[in-house]
């Protein structure tokens, strides 16, 4: 279900310049590289080093870690499996995901689910549609089993955290951080004045409904096929299950509860476009540029076929590139 084209594969004319000059950049490298004396390449293979040692770990490089004469060959997969990393990781993840810390920590779901995938392995979709649920079990937050879970986002704490307050209870701020933190839609709300009516009809007017009502992310209509949000007389929150049958949203996809629409978005090609953006924030502290398509789509391979986040990291730290 392709929801938009990837921006890196569009390759037309106004690109090929760009695109030349790529290469010719990489390949001087290259050449640069093949005919550097030992001392430049051991010098190259510590500076290398300490680069992932940096990046994934946060501290600089142990002696044995300068030693390596291959440190991308080498020391990629250890550090990968270092619980340095993962906290790090899971911690990047977090912040990606939300707006600042959560008030409680089982609010930073995102955080606990992270650290629980990435420990155990588990393919990045596991996130979004696995069977769990984050919440604080014995005193303390974990994540469990659980066969009626999604991801993080049937968990308690999370929904009421993004519960949001419109007044009929339309989850309008779920259904947009559901979108962010799977496909990586980025939109500003725009500020409302305090007289705006912010009911569904103001919601369709000419200046809201390209966010609320049109394009394939449609907020108000992503969040009715969710939950509704219920207040009681003592102020508890509490949900209540969307029963209307499925509805045509996102591309024409027929979606019919919470659960359709977070394997239609798994689904997606943006799914992955996501996965390795935020791999690519991660080890290069930035998004990625018009010349490096490359290693973006070895990213995008590695990881529709061993789906771990590991191995989305794993392809961009190996390439290359990374330690040039
Ligand atoms: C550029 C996209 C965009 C436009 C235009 C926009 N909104 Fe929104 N709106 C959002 C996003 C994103 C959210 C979710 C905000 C969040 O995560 O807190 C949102 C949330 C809302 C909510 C739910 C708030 C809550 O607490 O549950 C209301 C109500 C709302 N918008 C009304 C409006 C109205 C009225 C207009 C037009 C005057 C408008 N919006 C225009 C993007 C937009």
């Amino acid at each position: 279900m392709p929801i938009r084209n990837r921006k890196h594969l569009v390759f037309g004319p106004a690109f090929a310049g760009i695109l030349a000059l790529c290469l010719s950049l990489q390949s001087g490298k290259a050449k640069a590289e093949e005919d550097a004396p030992a001392v430049d390449k051991s010098e190259a293979a510590a500076r290398c080093a300490t680069r992932l040692s940096i990046t994934f770990l946060g501290t600089s490089p142990t002696a044995s870690m300068l030693a390596s004469p291959r440190p991308q060959e080498e020391l990629v997969d250890v550090l990968l499996d270092d619980n340095v990393f993962i906290e790090r990781f899971s911690r990047f993840v977090n912040s990606s995901f939300n707006v600042g810390a959560g008030e409680r920590p089982e609010q930073d779901a995102s955080y606990y689910m992270a650290k629980f995938v990435m420990t155990n392995d588990k393919p990045w979709s596991e996130m979004f549609v696995g069977r769990y649920d984050v919440d604080v079990v014995d005193g303390r937050v974990q994540v469990v089993p659980n066969p009626e879970g999604l991801g993080y986002f049937r968990s308690k704490p999370w929904l009421v955290r993004y519960a949001g307050n419109e007044p009929a209870g339309i989850k309008i701020v779920t259904a947009y951080r559901m979108l962010q933190n799977v496909v990586g839609l980025k939109l500003v709300a725009t500020t409302n004045a305090p007289e705006a009516d912010v009911s569904a009809k103001g919601r369709s007017a000419p200046a809201c409904a390209g966010c609320h009502y049109d394009n394939w992310h449609a907020l108000d209509k992503v969040a009715s096929v969710l939950s509704k949000k219920v207040v009681d007389a003592e102020g508890n929150v509490a949900f209540e299950a969307y029963t209307g049958g499925p509805k045509t949203i996102l591309d024409g996809v027929p979606i019919a509860s919470d659960e359709d629409l977070v394997q239609a978005l798994v689904g997606s090609e943006n799914f992955a476009d996501n996965a390795c953006r935020l791999a690519f924030r991660f080890l290069y502290g930035r998004d990625e540029n018009s010349c490096e398509g490359e290693t973006f789509d070895r990213c995008l391979d590695e990881l529709q076929a061993k789906k771990t986040m590991q191995s989305a990291l794993a392809a961009i730290a190996k390439n290359p590139a990374f330690c040039q």
